[in-house]
């Protein structure tokens, strides 16, 4: 079991490597006659693409996206959509003092104790030039899911500095280099980030994702509950190490007072819910409310500090990581984590219509 394909409904396999030369999507279950451009993509591969700033890596590549099938005259015909993105900056010779090393926080040990065989070039398939392709298909998800929905992520801690909350302004996101949602936090992450990318170094991130206009009943009851596959889907982003759905591990702090999201009489014979700490889902299905996860990534591993480790012969070593990196993964995880809770509530609303018409 290889497990490189995500959904049911609305699926899609990736397939690349970071050093090969292209990466890319197969999305399948995509109904017919929706308008779907490159250019449609594009707009999300750009704001993930790599060395847009002094924050990310510096590798340039333009991410442009072809579409090779499942799109006729600029609609989806219901077959396959097949996504392309050519690598065009691969600089392998900057790895190959690690062909024969394990990386610390990568994944060199655990793919060849698993295969006996890895690409050490930049990650090979472990690398986060495979999320390009995911973000892609999150793009073809947005359309499945239609204009009603809307679905924006922000960095909202870096470090221990996190953002205020009163000061969250979804306008403020693309207005720094960072997607942070506060005018002044982002201020105080350029002076910490500077210096922790000057000195080599790295740090961890929290990354929020919230989706608004998703209608009550999307979601399954027990084996496949939307908190769930949400969870699964942001846990699959590289370097992810925590998720939490609306007040997360806050709640295990509150009251059953504080936590109950107590209903009233609302528009159209619907409840209107005065607070939203169940993020959205109740019994794995969604309540109306916007649908709200976080998740922690950790600090890039490679660093310039020398890292004890061992290499293929199990001798001792100590690996220092040259080559480009990002300094704070969590920046370019916010248009994967948009891409990520795309693709759940595509496969959800297409389940749900498939049961409940
Ligand atoms: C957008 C993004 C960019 C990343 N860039 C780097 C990088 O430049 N250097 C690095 O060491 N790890 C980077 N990572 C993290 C590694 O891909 C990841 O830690 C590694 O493959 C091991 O997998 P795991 O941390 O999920 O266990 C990045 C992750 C993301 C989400």
């Amino acid at each position: 079991m290889s497990y490189n394909t995500f959904g049911r409904l609305f699926r899609f396999t990736t397939w690349g490597e970071s050093h090969g030369p292209a990466l890319g999507a197969t999305v399948d279950g995509v109904p017919p006659m929706l308008d779907l451009t490159e250019a449609d993509i594009q707009v999300f591969l750009d704001k993930r693409k790599p060395g847009q700033n002094k924050y990310t890596t510096q590798r340039r590549e333009p991410d442009a996206v072809k579409i090779l099938s499942g799109v006729f005259e600029g609609k989806t015909t219901g077959t396959p959509v097949q996504l392309m993105i050519e690598n065009t900056d691969q600089r392998s010779k900057d790895y190959g003092d690690i062909a024969k090393t394990f990386r610390p926080g990568h994944a060199d040990y655990t793919y060849m104790a698993k295969y006996g065989i890895r690409d050490y070039r930049g990650g090979g398939r472990s690398s986060a030039r495979e999320t390009a392709a995911r973000v892609a298909a999150g793009a073809v998800a947005r359309k499945v899911l239609g204009d009603g929905v809307t679905i924006r992520a922000a960095m909202v801690q870096m470090g221990r500095s996190k953002i205020d909350y009163d000061r969250f302004d979804w306008d403020e996101v693309n207005n720094n280099p960072f997607f942070c949602p506060d005018a002044e936090m982002a201020a105080q992450w350029a002076n910490e980030l500077e210096a922790i990318r000057k000195a080599g170094s790295s740090i961890g991130a929290v990354i929020e994702v919230v989706a608004e206009g998703v209608p009550a009943g999307w979601g399954a009851p027990i084996y496949s509950k939307l908190d769930a596959d949400l969870a699964t889907a942001l846990m699959s982003i590289n370097a992810a190490k925590a998720v939490e759905i609306g007040a997360g591990f806050e709640a295990a702090c509150l009251t059953g007072e504080e936590n109950a999201d107590e209903m009233v009489p609302g528009k159209d014979g619907k409840p209107e819910f005065l607070s939203n700490k169940a993020g959205g889902i109740l019994g794995g299905i969604s309540t109306g409310q916007p649908i709200v996860a976080r998740f922690a990534v950790k600090p890039t591993s490679s660093i310039l500090t020398p890292r004890k480790s061992v290499n293929l012969d199990g001798e001792a070593t100590d690996v220092m990581t040259k080559g480009r990196h990002d300094p704070c993964v969590g920046i370019r995880a916010v248009p994967i984590a948009e891409a990520m809770m795309a693709v759940v509530l595509a496969d959800h609303m297409m389940l749900h219509r498939a049961q409940c018409g």
